[in-house]
């Protein structure tokens, strides 16, 4: 059987993020999940990644990261996600307590450890460029620091320029992505295209199973949002495609890019901005872009993940 991809899984659950660990958990191998304030505080992310973890009955090291960004002010998305960050969720409080509060340390030394791991941030970039600004060889490390976040098209959701992981801390986003880590970007252009809404909320429900049951409660809470905030019937789902990218990467077409963060900009903070002149740019790649993916086949490996958890 084909080796699962090694992955450090960096979140701050958040609804999408509870089906990326749920994907993670199914085809990817995880190393450890670390967490980081971002959807809502860092106590919050920490207990759910506990309470999805012992929902999964997984062992992977949970370690808590950082509790507030670079030099922005905190930024929640409570209004997406509720405000425990899974949308009030009735599942147990975590048997466990996080495996240690230092998520650098985490990050630095299983890098040390194990060469050729893939970093999947899917919140803030904070974590990653502390560990990356601790300890600058984790770049040559690595096989890939793969996240959610930005847009190719100058696509927001925040506001007009700016998608959330990244506006809520450009400067972390600016390390990571003048690292020299080989660094791949799947953006709002991407997410966008892999849509979940009634038909994947059914399908949860007749799996029938303690993990199938939580992820129907959390698609109808994210299909709220998205009915009421946004007038449509579907929502996307981020940050499973981040996981996807790196366990199946075949599903997804990706250009090399340079890619900018705007880190000041009085309408464009938290931007990102890619360079899509090709042979007229005098700039060198620095990023994998993600531009298609084969959006039913996604959406079936994440509900296959839910089936087989
Ligand atoms: C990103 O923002 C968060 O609210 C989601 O969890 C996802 O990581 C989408 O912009
Ligand atoms: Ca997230």
């Amino acid at each position: 059987m084909e080796q699962k991809p090694r992955i450090i899984l960096d979140c701050d659950p958040g609804i999408d993020d509870a089906f990326a660990i749920v994907t993670a958990a199914r085809w990817a191998d995880v190393a450890g999940i670390t967490t980081v304030s971002g959807n809502v505080s860092l106590d919050r992310t920490t207990a759910n990644a506990l309470r999805l973890r012992s929902l999964l009955n997984a062992d992977f090291p949970v370690h808590a990261g950082a509790d507030k960004p670079l030099e922005a002010p905190p930024l929640s998305a409570g209004h997406v996600h509720g405000e425990c960050g899974l949308g009030g969720i009735d599942l147990p409080p975590p048997a466990k307590t996080p495996d240690s509060f230092d998520a650098i340390e985490f990050i630095i030394e299983t890098t040390k450890n194990e060469e050729g791991l893939h970093l999947v941030p899917i919140g803030p970039l904070t974590n990653i460029a502390l560990a990356l600004q601790a300890d600058p060889n984790i770049s040559r490390r690595v096989a890939s620091i793969t996240f959610m976040g930005g847009s190719a098209g100058g696509l927001g959701n925040v506001t007009a320029a700016a998608e959330f992981n990244i506006f809520a801390d450009p400067e972390a986003a600016e390390v990571v992505l003048t690292s020299g880590s080989p660094v791949t970007m799947i953006g709002l252009n991407l997410t966008h295209q892999v849509q979940v809404g009634k038909k994947e909320t059914e399908n949860c429900h007749a799996i029938d199973t303690p993990v199938g049951s939580a992820m129907a409660y959390l698609l109808d809470f994210y299909a709220e949002f998205y009915r009421s905030h946004l007038g449509t019937d579907t929502g996307s789902m981020h940050d499973p495609c981040a996981i996807l990218a790196v366990t199946h990467p075949d599903l997804f077409g990706f250009e090399k890019r340079h890619v900018d963060v705007e880190t000041g900009g009085k309408h464009t903070r938290g931007m990102t901005l890619v360079d899509e002149r090709g042979q007229g740019s005098d700039l060198e790649p620095n990023c994998e872009v993600a531009y298609t993916i084969d959006s039913q086949k996604a959406v079936d490996l994440i509900m296959q993940a839910v089936a087989d958890m």
